[in-house]
């Protein structure tokens, strides 16, 4: 059974690690997979990287699928962007409850590992790729917060840390 594995909340000073590559595809980076693809769902969540389950691996799951039913591992991802510009409403599982304007490179090429540690090339566009450029940045400890204005972000701080308090 995976286990549901605890999220770090913005500010948290973990999300700002940046996160090493994996050296290699053992059991234990497979069951990190698992957990996170499990807790992603259970989250109702589309993407999910390895910083925010303080673990600071270069690990990214995404399923942006309707029926939730075909999840993407990439491991060691590198992007290059291919060209384009798309702004859609982003959020987080970091940041619960706010959802803001974000601007992103349409189209983006990945390369990466594989859950089985084969490395592969794909293209993204559309909400794949808003959504995989979002996970890398957790991977180099940026969180979509970082591109609103400094109100926006002290506004955000300020009411997690409230709400933090209160629990
Ligand atoms: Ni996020």
């Amino acid at each position: 059974m995976p286990t549901l594995l605890p999220i770090l909340v913005y500010p948290h000073p973990n999300l700002r690690r940046v996160a090493n590559p994996v050296q290699e595809v053992t059991p234990e980076v497979v069951t990190l997979v698992d957990n996170m693809i499990h807790t992603m769902y259970a989250s109702n969540g589309i993407g999910l990287a390895a910083v925010q389950v303080d673990q600071p691996l270069r690990i990214i799951v995404l399923d942006v699928s309707e029926a939730k039913d075909s999840p993407h591992v990439f491991i060691n991802p590198e992007i290059k962007i291919v060209g384009g510009k798309q702004t859609s409403e982003e959020g987080c599982l970091s940041v619960p409850g706010f959802f803001e304007s974000v601007e992103r490179a349409e189209v983006i090429r990945v390369l990466a590992l594989d859950r089985d540690g084969s490395q592969f090339e794909t293209e993204a566009d559309g909400l794949k790729s808003i959504c995989i450029q979002h996970e890398v940045d957790h991977l180099d400890g940026k969180v979509f917060v970082d591109y609103l204005s400094r109100l926006k972000q002290s506004r955000i701080r300020k009411k997690l840390l409230k709400t933090r308090a209160a629990a």
